[in-house]
């Protein structure tokens, strides 16, 4: 199975709709709003003069933000149609970015480039079937001294939706729509894998990163899963049996300066 080419087919539909939903409000964006949230903003820090690799950088908002934050930035990512759409944007705000249309495990091949801060946030460990290749790529474009930073989606959530938690031999194949208010029931075929915290962790450490801290959090800027309540001045929170349940987590990691 091609899931290359079924993701890419899956992302660059996805891309078209997305760009014009108010979920990722690009009139907003091309109006100075950040599409950060204070989390990673937070996490990453002061990226001014920093270069910054950002894997699955989608149509490159956050890409740019970072851009705007006074990093010097480059994007990758599997879809050609939100590449395109990425560079649009740069060139309509007069903003300088890289983007570069490749699967991360090509990128991580041919890279020969290194960074300051490698970034990737929400919704994007499920397309890679190979964590060790992933956290390999990751360590093999730090700097000595270099930070890596991942926010994600707890993978707790996999369970609530019916996804096993654990990873499994094969992955999931399946028709599904995409998360925007106007998707309007449109599907593609999408392949995805489980990985569990500990795959992630554990990915990383394997690579050579030092972990400088794992944090989970209760509450999400995003309303994605069904029940989730808002709570004012903290974000979304989903209740199980009257308890929080985690939705996100995040790490930094650095690479070890040689001595
Ligand atoms: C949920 S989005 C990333 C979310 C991002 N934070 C955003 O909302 O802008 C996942 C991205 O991963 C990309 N992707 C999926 N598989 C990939 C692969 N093998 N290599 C590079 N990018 C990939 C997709 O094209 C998509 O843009």
């Amino acid at each position: 199975m091609d899931y290359i080419k079924i993701n890419k087919q899956a992302w660059d539909k996805r891309t078209t709709v997305h760009v014009d939903s108010t979920f990722y409000d690009v009139d907003a964006f091309k109006k100075g709003k950040t599409s950060l949230n204070l989390l990673e903003l937070e996490q990453v820090g002061n990226v001014k003069g920093k270069k910054l690799l950002h894997l699955q950088c989608h149509f490159g908002q956050d890409t740019l933000s970072w851009a705007r934050e006074g990093a010097t930035v480059t994007g990758v990512d599997l879809s050609s149609q939100a590449i395109e759409q990425a560079e649009q944007l740069k060139q309509s705000l007069g903003l300088k970015a890289e983007f570069i249309a490749k699967d991360i495990y090509q990128f991580g091949r041919e890279n020969t480039d290194s960074f300051d801060v490698v970034f990737t946030s929400y919704g994007v460990l499920c397309w890679l079937p190979d964590l060790t290749d992933w956290a390999k790529t990751i360590a093999s474009a730090l700097k000595q001294g270099g930070e890596f930073h991942l926010v994600e989606f707890h993978s707790f959530n996999d369970l609530i939706d019916g996804y096993s938690y654990f990873p499994q031999a094969e992955p999931d194949v399946e028709k599904e729509g995409t998360y925007t208010e106007n998707c309007d029931g449109e599907k593609s075929t999408t392949v995805t894998w489980a990985h569990s915290l500990s795959e992630v962790i554990n990915a990383l450490i394997q690579a050579g990163l030092n972990i400088e801290y794992f944090k989970e959090y209760a509450y999400s800027p995003y309303n994605c899963i069904e029940g989730m309540e808002y709570v004012s001045g903290q974000g979304y929170q989903m209740l199980h049996k009257g308890q929080q349940i985690p939705l996100l987590y995040s790490i930094k990691a650095s690479k070890p300066t040689r001595k």
